[in-house]
């Protein structure tokens, strides 16, 4: 039985990080998290300025791109996958709903994504990895064995989001959150480079109304029937 790619891709706060994460645990492959990656640029604009309101300063921002340096490292006590810019653990500050404000815009960007893409296939060269995203299964590894494409309506991803924030103690709106979902929903699918939609090999999971185990067990099945063939 070969080591297999397995690209998770879908919606925003679908629960694809947590899925693929303990999917990668359960099966022993690496975890590789994209959106962390479209996160940190973000994160890089406002910190160096180059964002005014909702629109990004794309010549500065292409012509600073060689500035940025995107690591992940295991964070030593909880061995968690954190995510470094320029060498800082920004894990924390990438996760802030200021990010999610624009993040989808600096995904949207070509250059952003070509520079960040070619990182990515970079990483699932072994093969042994579970990476989630956007556009995993259609544009950075149309070849992967097991592709899975996520879907759940967006009233449960906004609650499922707002649970997650107020149980590590920060305010939440609901309604904020929802928007910023839909938002990010049209944003995601509607962009001219690598739109997001499912592959046309993808299984498509609907996650609305499964439990954590039953998501689990499902994607078990899925691993186990399709790496067996490989
Ligand atoms: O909030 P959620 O966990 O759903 O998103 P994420 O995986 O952290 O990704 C944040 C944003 O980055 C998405 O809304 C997309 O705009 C963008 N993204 C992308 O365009 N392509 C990827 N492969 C991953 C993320």
């Amino acid at each position: 039985m070969g080591k297999i790619v397995i690209a998770i891709d879908g919606l925003s706060s679908c629960g694809k990080s947590t899925m693929a994460k303990s999917l990668a645990r359960n099966i022993g492959y690496l975890y590789f998290d994209s959106g962390a990656m479209y996160r940190a640029v973000a994160l890089f604009c406002i910190e160096e300025g180059l964002v005014n309101g909702q629109s990004i300063d794309t010549e500065k921002l292409r012509n600073r791109m060689s500035d940025i340096n995107i690591t992940f490292e295991a964070d030593p006590v909880t061995k968690a996958s954190v995510t470094l810019l320029n060498g800082r653990n920004v894990e924390k500050e990438i996760r802030s709903l200021q990010v999610s404000r624009i993040v989808s815009l600096v995904a949207a960007l070509d250059f952003v994504r070509t520079g960040l893409i070619d990182r990515q296939r970079e990483m699932g060269k072994a093969k042994g990895i579970v990476m989630d995203g956007r556009d995993i299964g259609t544009t950075v590894f149309p070849d992967a064995e097991m592709k899975v494409f996520v879907t759940a309506s967006a009233e449960v991803r906004a609650q499922r989001r707002y649970d997650e924030m107020t149980a590590r103690g920060e305010n939440a709106d609901y309604n904020e959150i929802l928007h910023n979902v839909q938002e990010r929903d049209h944003i995601d699918q509607t962009r001219e480079v690598s739109p997001l939609r499912k592959a046309d090999d993808a299984l498509l999971l609907d996650n609305s109304n499964m439990t954590r185990e039953e998501q689990k067990a499902w994607l078990m099945e899925q691993f186990n029937r399709i790496s067996k063939k490989c």
